[in-house]
């Protein structure tokens, strides 16, 4: 399959890499060209808008900061509906919302092109190793066509039926990342205010059945206040805009998910959106400070 892919930020850019480095024919596009360099040297054709993307494969996919921009790279000018051709499939594998995914689900029909969702979970470094999880939501039959993609990037791919199931998924997904980051993150302030050693709460935590791979993996680096990004603050903090809009929708009662939004927005807000969504322990060791 010639892949396409749309957005070439931290999660974009290693997906293409990953699908570079196992063989595959890779068309990019992103909005600002710089980003799209490192592919070019790696052999992905660049170029110059989401039309030429989509001529140019079977399978395009979006992996753009939200539905806006999923709407703008899809349906704005010389978009992703302005190459359509027989046979062509676009996946969105940004994380949006239900209800806006199907929404830009049926205007893709409308235009006689089949949209899938396959949100994924697990960062950059994953998707270089193809260890992501895929989730997807849609045409089973188009899931069917993309699968050898899908395999390529992830060690696991879930079908779960119509189109924006896999969203509600991810963003059930997410809501888990975002409270974990802030349970530990206060374990360590609370631990380091006790006079321990950061360090040590996290070896005896990894030592318990609540270990998790963040306890594991980013853990350390937030005991060292290192918060080089693999996921910005800003796109976790929009991903509970999108958790506590669908639980509005759908009619699900979500405090802590509500809360969590209002600390991320503080955290953004106070000007660490652009660094690590664990970064979040920055922000409220900040606001420990001018609480004391
Ligand atoms: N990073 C992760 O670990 C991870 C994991 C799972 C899912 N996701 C999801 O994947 C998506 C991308 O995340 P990311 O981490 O790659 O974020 P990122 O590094 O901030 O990249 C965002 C991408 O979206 C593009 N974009 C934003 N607004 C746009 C618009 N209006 N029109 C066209 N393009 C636009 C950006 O283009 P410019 O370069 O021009 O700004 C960039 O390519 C998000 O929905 C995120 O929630 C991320």
């Amino acid at each position: 399959m010639n892949v396409g892919i749309i957005g070439t930020g931290l999660l974009g850019k290693s997906v293409a890499t990953r699908l570079l480095n196992t063989g595959h024919k890779v068309t990019v596009y992103n909005r600002t060209k710089e980003k799209t360099d490192p592919l070019r040297k790696l052999g992905a054709d660049v170029v110059e808008s989401p039309r030429k993307v989509a001529e140019k494969s079977d399978l395009v996919i979006t992996i753009v900061k939200d539905s806006g921009a999923v709407e703008s790279v899809s349906f704005g000018k010389d978009g992703i509906v302005d190459g359509k051709h027989d046979g062509l499939v676009v996946a969105d594998m940004s994380t949006i919302n239900p209800i806006a995914s199907r929404k830009i689900a049926k205007k893709y029909e409308q235009s006689g092109i089949t949209m899938i969702d396959s949100p994924v979970m697990g960062g950059p470094s994953l998707a270089e190793k193809g260890q992501l999880v895929v989730m997807v939501g849609g045409s089973k039959e188009a899931y069917e066509r993309c699968r050898p993609v899908f395999d390529s990037i992830g060690e696991r791919t879930f079908y779960l039926g119509s189109n924006g199931a896999a969203d509600a998924m991810k963003l059930a997904m997410n809501l888990q990342i975002s409270v974990l980051a802030l349970a530990i993150s206060e374990g360590i302030i609370l631990a380091k205010k006790s006079g321990l050693d950061p360090l040590l709460f996290l070896e005896v935590l990894n030592s318990t059945y609540f270990k998790t791979g963040m306890s594991l993996l980013k853990g350390p680096k937030m005991a060292k206040g290192v918060f080089e990004p693999s996921f910005f603050l800003n796109v976790m903090q929009k991903d509970l805009d999108e958790i506590n809009y669908t639980a509005k929708e759908f009619g699900a009662n979500l405090p802590v998910a509500r809360l969590a939004n209002e600390l991320y927005q503080g955290a953004v807000k106070e000007g660490f959106g652009q660094i690590d969504y664990t970064g979040i322990m920055a922000y409220l060791e900040k606001v420990t400070k001018s609480d004391t």
